[in-house]
């Protein structure tokens, strides 16, 4: 396995739509692998192929990498929201390309998706809670959607301007 870089805004494959994969093969697997290793380094809860500079329809969530429970990855192809609750939710969200800016987004608080396992099987899983929103958010980098889309643009203005602050400030450190 091996760590890769994680791509920040304004990359412009962050903003790109990813291709679907015909099948998950080796490399596939081997992507999810190292999205993984990449994502519990960072460290975060969920990692999509383009914030790696894969416009692929991968991505990898732990909604436990957080706390001290075991280890709960999800490997996941080509999801795809069959269906999401009307009731809805909001939670503080962050994401590794817009490193240290969080706010807090609204969204369906169930989802059901069906995907392609590292094994290259179908499955479908119903998600609610934290799990939900992560994979929510995750999709969303597919189709080059970032959480800031997701507030007004005086919030989106603020978060930008602040993360450029913070980018001047670990520069000189
Ligand atoms: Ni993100």
């Amino acid at each position: 396995m091996a760590k890769v870089p994680i791509l920040e805004i304004p990359d412009p494959r962050l903003r790109q739509k990813a291709l679907p994969v015909e099948r998950v093969d080796a490399g596939i697997a081997r992507l999810m692998e190292d999205m993984l290793e990449t994502m519990y380094a960072a460290p975060g809860v969920g990692l999509a192929a383009p914030q790696v500079g894969v416009l692929s329809r991968v991505l990898v969530v732990d909604v436990a990498a957080g706390d001290d429970s075991s280890p709960a990855p999800l490997r996941m192809a080509n999801p795809e929201i069959l269906w999401a609750s009307t009731e809805r939710t909001s939670y503080k969200e962050g994401c590794l390309s817009l490193p240290e800016q969080y706010a807090e987004v609204t969204r369906p608080c169930q989802v059901r998706v069906r995907y392609l396992d590292q094994r290259n099987a179908v499955r479908v899983l119903e998600a609610d809670g934290l799990l939900a929103t992560v994979l929510q958010h995750e999709i969303d980098h597919l189709e080059g959607v970032l959480f800031v889309d997701h507030v007004s643009k005086l919030k989106r203005d603020m978060i930008l301007r602040r993360l450029q602050k913070t980018r001047r400030v670990r520069e000189s450190a």
